[in-house]
């Protein structure tokens, strides 16, 4: 995603605990293709007290933020009845409590430019079923519902809010899961294929853009449907 809109213009800040050699690699291909940037700045999301900081940091460090792609998570699942309650308070934090807290200070800085982009990574586990994953699928839930009214709240000044829901997509999140269960996964879906992180990154870059102008409050699913 970081690659993919560096590449179509755009300033990139990607943030994370850690910078990854796929990151670094992205970084230096954009440093030679010379049209965007790719910067890397680490950062614990779960550390909701330093955000404001951060956000400060940002501004002052890169100038003023056009868009913001809440997309970290955490996709830990677990049986609820004997999920730990520190993994479950962990879940919320990072996944439903940080992109919250983190869209509440950028957005003041969009307010203040009168114009924004807001895109939330929700799942399509926010509104459809998957046993083992009724935390995550409540965090996921709860990003659409933040989209539509927060869409409501800062439209008047010309922000756009609006959230992607992918399905399976491949990556170290889903690692574990086996051929034979993401095979059964694409058999059930519309196309009878899988999405991936190009078609996510597409969505977001797609709700960035100039043509996604008059688009906000939805939420766009990303699964070669899954869900249809
Ligand atoms: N893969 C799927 O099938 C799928 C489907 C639907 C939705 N999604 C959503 O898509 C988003 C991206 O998921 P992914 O599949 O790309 O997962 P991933 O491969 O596990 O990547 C997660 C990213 O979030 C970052 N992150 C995790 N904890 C963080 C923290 N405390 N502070 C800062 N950054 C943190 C990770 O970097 P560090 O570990 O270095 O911090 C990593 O860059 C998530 O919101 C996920 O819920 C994924």
């Amino acid at each position: 995603m970081a690659r993919k809109l560096a590449r179509g213009g755009y300033g990139v800040i990607a943030m994370a605990r850690r910078e990854t050699g796929e990151l670094q690699s992205a970084i230096r291909e954009v440093e030679a293709g010379g049209s965007g940037s790719l910067r890397f700045v680490a950062f614990d999301l779960g550390e909701i007290d330093a955000i404001p900081g951060l956000v400060k940091g940002l501004r002052k460090e890169f100038g003023s933020l056009y868009g913001l792609v809440n997309n970290a998570g955490q996709g830990t699942d677990g049986v609820l009845a004997t999920m730990h309650n520190s993994r479950i308070e962990n879940l919320v934090r990072l996944n439903t409590l940080s992109p919250i807290v983190l869209t509440k200070y950028v957005v003041r800085s969009m307010l203040a430019d009168g114009e924004g982009r807001i895109v939330n990574i929700a799942s399509i586990m926010g509104f459809a079923g998957f046993s083992g994953l009724s935390v995550y699928g409540a965090t996921k839930a709860s990003l659409i519902g933040f989209t539509r009214s927060l869409a409501r709240e800062v439209g008047r000044v010309g922000i756009t809010v609006n959230a992607v829901a992918p399905g399976f997509i491949a990556t170290d999140m889903t690692s574990s899961l086996g051929g034979a269960e993401r095979d059964r996964i694409a058999g059930r879906s519309a196309l009878r294929r899988l999405a991936d992180a190009e078609d996510v990154a597409g969505a977001v870059e797609f709700l960035l853009g100039p043509a996604a102008r008059n688009i906000t409050g939805t939420v766009m699913t990303v699964d070669a449907g899954s869900t249809a």
